[in-house]
């Protein structure tokens, strides 16, 4: 078993490059992180009528999400219990049951078995059909965004979240009935570990004036600013870093909704013409977020750009590869044409073909590669940037970073990845609830802030 807090040094701010590389932490990862997390499945947007099922990834596992008859969502092992041939190999769709291609055992839409070719004959009256149902996943919606988890003494998925949808609420909630998801999704292999992704979308503001810099230079939009990291770019005032108790994260960037998307955009009209709404519901705290771009992963494997409104999964294919899962966030109450055009935008440049999705490849691709080699896996990589700058905040929770441009939610992310890989089970990681927040404790950075 691989010990996770030599891998992850809290106090000097780095971790060792074998985390995106050895066979043995991935296995660690496998059965310690994605058996045990909250992991994203579906927006209930996709499965709105009984019958109506997507089939999807939880880490490399198989899985079918089915609305039932009675409206409730049920997730399970897309996984015939006979010889374990794929039950279902559409993508989505309608159906009353699933049947299985290679003997035709039949399972309902609720996972039960509920016929089997010449049965009798067969198994002359001892297959005791109840006990060979599709196994069972628990399944949780937080505002119709549709997640499953393998472990039944994790946490709810409220819990789960924690403070974190104090934030996310400012736009899953929003103006008025909040945000879906416009999909089927697209769908590409990367050969990155999955964690190089997770880690760049929940706190990487370093990296987008340098590695983005002719994407953002030619599309002249608003932060196009960034691009080149010049003199005279906007830096101390540019927003904030956060970090929660179960290693979500995201940076801020203010007023920057829609910033890289072709101007005038709808999508920032959008929020210009709802945000009195945000700060009359939510208060002046949070409608700051609501104008804001961020870079956000929900811990593991789930990533999101709130004001690009791009939607990712990186579903980890081994240690050094993916399936990137993408959709587009749309607000449910925008019109068709903000509608459209969000979609057009955020596929223009976050889609598999995008403008600044294929600059940000190359370097995921390379930050795992290059550690095939046995010395550069020995070393470790630097974290360091903004300690000392983040604390608690009198008004904002989990622990906030004072620059968009820092690593205080890569820190946060490592933190609770050696934490969960660790911890024997969540009884565990719930005795360090009180203590989770150590690292940055005394800090008083914050003292006196507004911002
Ligand atoms: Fe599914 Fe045999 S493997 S019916
Ligand atoms: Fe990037």
């Amino acid at each position: 078993m691989v010990c996770a807090a030599e891998l992850v040094d809290l106090e000097n701010a780095t971790q060792s490059r074998s985390v995106f590389w050895d066979q043995e932490i991935y296995n660690q990862e496998i059965e310690r992180i994605f058996d045990r997390s909250w992991l994203f499945l579906t927006h209930e947007c996709f499965i709105p009528k009984p019958g109506d099922f997507v089939t999807g990834l939880m880490a490399e596992n198989n899985v079918i999400v089915a609305r039932q008859k009675d409206g409730t969502i049920k997730a399970m092992l897309n996984a015939c219990t006979h010889r374990g041939n794929l039950v279902c190999p559409a993508e989505s769709g309608n159906s009353k049951a699933f049947v299985c291609n290679y003997h035709g055992w039949v399972f309902g839409l609720d996972g039960a078995l509920v016929d089997v070719p010449m049965e009798e004959r067969c198994y002359h009256n001892k297959l005791n059909k109840s006990e060979k149902g599709l196994r069972q996943i628990r399944v949780e919606s937080y505002r119709g965004f549709v997640f499953g988890c393998f472990d039944e003494n994790a946490p709810n998925l409220d819990d789960y979240l924690g403070e974190f949808t104090w934030y996310l609420d400012t736009f899953m909630v929003g103006p008025g009935t909040g945000m879906e998801l416009a999909g089927p999704p697209m769908k590409s292999l990367l050969k990155c570990n999955w964690k190089v992704p997770t880690e760049n979308f929940i706190g990487d503001g370093y990296h987008v004036g340098w590695t983005h810099a002719s994407a953002l230079q030619i599309s002249e939009t608003p932060l196009s600013a960034l691009a080149g990291n010049r003199a005279d770019m906007p830096f101390d005032d540019l927003g904030m870093q956060f970090t929660m108790r179960h290693g979500h994260g995201f940076g801020l960037i203010y007023d920057a909704v829609g910033g890289i998307h072709e101007q005038p955009s709808r999508l920032r009209e959008f929020v210009e013409k709802t945000a009195p709404i945000i700060k009359e519901k939510f208060g002046p705290e949070r409608a700051v977020l609501y104008s804001g771009h961020w870079n956000s992963s929900i811990f593991p494997n789930c990533s999101f750009l709130y004001g690009t409104n791009t939607f990712k999964v990186w579903h980890p294919r081994g240690p050094h590869e993916i399936e990137v899962w993408t959709y587009v966030m749309v607000p449910k109450d925008a019109d068709d044409a903000t509608r459209r055009e969000t979609i057009l935008q955020a596929s223009r440049t976050f889609g598999t073909a995008g403008t600044l999705e294929s600059d940000d490849g190359d370097n995921m691709v390379m930050c795992t590669r290059n550690n095939r080699g046995s010395q550069i896996r020995d070393d470790v990589m630097d974290s360091s940037m903004g300690v000392g700058a983040e604390g608690r905040h009198p008004a904002y929770p989990g622990i906030v970073g004072k620059s968009f441009i820092g690593e205080t939610s890569y820190r946060g992310f490592y933190r609770f990845w050696a934490e969960m890989m660790d911890a024997p089970d969540w009884a565990a990681i719930r005795q360090n609830d009180e203590n989770w927040d150590a690292i940055w404790r005394d800090s008083n950075v914050w003292n006196g802030a507004t911002r």
